[in-house]
């Protein structure tokens, strides 16, 4: 924070457009503060990725978003960065910057909304042999079972998605509808069915389920037509947004007040910024414009 402002600076880092979800969720309950966000577009998929190499990435975007963009707090809004790098992160920045990953306001909503105490977990590769989540878990009393589901990233940044934003309710199936749309939600169902197979065969009751990756929250509509009635689907994004919150309460003194005007907002990416913006709209609900291209090196 500048010492003529009392607005914090937060920046939001992802290795794509999906922690836009998580930067959407921050806006709605920190109006007033200043964003910067940065997509690491050129390195995705870091999910597929080894630790020392998501650590290295990760912590040049970090660097990027205080040395050159002043932030005040950092969010880390991918859940592979936040499970395999989060401490890279800390060390990579001023011990004045808070850090605020993903995984353990997921693991808080999870544990608030099962009843039974057993929940799933979806996530990249990485995310589910870091077992970040199964760890977060356990201190919030819960079973879990994680599941990699590497092939949803890719059908999210084709955009094989519902057509237009976030949380809409998927329209009823007609002949109609894309076959886009059909790929995606066969993809989603069968592995769902495999993930609810190995937990009846482990004992477990699941019934919630944790979107353990910054791009599911856009296949929410599809996955709930899959899951049974009644599984709640935990999105990070939420409990994400009101953890910064306390930290911005616990900083200055007060809780964020509602903007006059809109939040101000700067947009950055490592590869095409064309592609950013016009994708980057579904994540953040919003129109995503004047996205800078930088290259955080090697
Ligand atoms: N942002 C990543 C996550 O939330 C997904 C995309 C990737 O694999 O880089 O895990």
């Amino acid at each position: 924070m500048t010492e003529s402002s009392s607005v914090p600076t937060i920046g939001v880092f992802d290795s794509g457009f999906g922690g836009l979800t998580v930067l959407r969720a921050l806006i709605a309950l920190a109006p007033q503060a200043h964003y910067s966000f940065i997509g690491d577009t050129a390195r995705l998929p870091y999910g597929s990725k080894s630790r020392r190499t998501i650590a290295r990435y990760a912590a040049q975007s970090a660097r990027f978003l205080v040395e050159e963009e002043g932030a005040d707090y950092l969010v880390i809004a991918c859940n592979t960065a936040s499970a395999l790098a989060l401490e890279d992160i800390r060390a990579a920045v001023p011990s004045s910057v808070s850090v605020i990953g993903v995984i353990e306001p997921g693991a808080q909503a999870a544990r608030r909304a099962s009843k039974t105490g057993d929940v799933l977990v979806i996530a990249t590769d990485a995310t589910v042999h870091s077992h970040a989540y199964a760890a977060a878990c356990r201190t919030q009393g819960l079973r879990t079972l994680e599941k990699a589901c590497p092939l949803l990233v890719p059908l999210v940044e084709e955009g094989w998605v519902t057509p237009s934003t976030l949380n809409e309710p998927l329209a009823p199936q007609t002949a109609s509808a894309p076959p886009q749309l059909a790929v995606t939600a066969e993809v989603v169902r069968i592995y769902l069915e495999e993930l609810s197979t190995e937990a009846a065969a482990e004992g477990l009751n699941p019934d919630t389920l944790v979107l353990g990756c910054t791009h599911y929250p856009l296949l929410k509509p599809i996955i709930e037509r899959v899951l049974p009635a009644g599984t709640k689907i935990i999105d990070s994004a939420q409990s994400t947004a009101s953890e910064l919150v306390m930290y911005l309460c616990r900083d200055l003194g007060a809780p964020p007040k509602p903007a006059p005007t809109d939040p101000i907002l700067r947009f950055f990416a490592t590869d095409s910024v064309e592609k950013f913006e016009r994708l980057g709209s579904r994540f953040l609900g919003r129109p995503v414009g004047n996205v800078q291209l930088v290259d955080l090196g090697g």
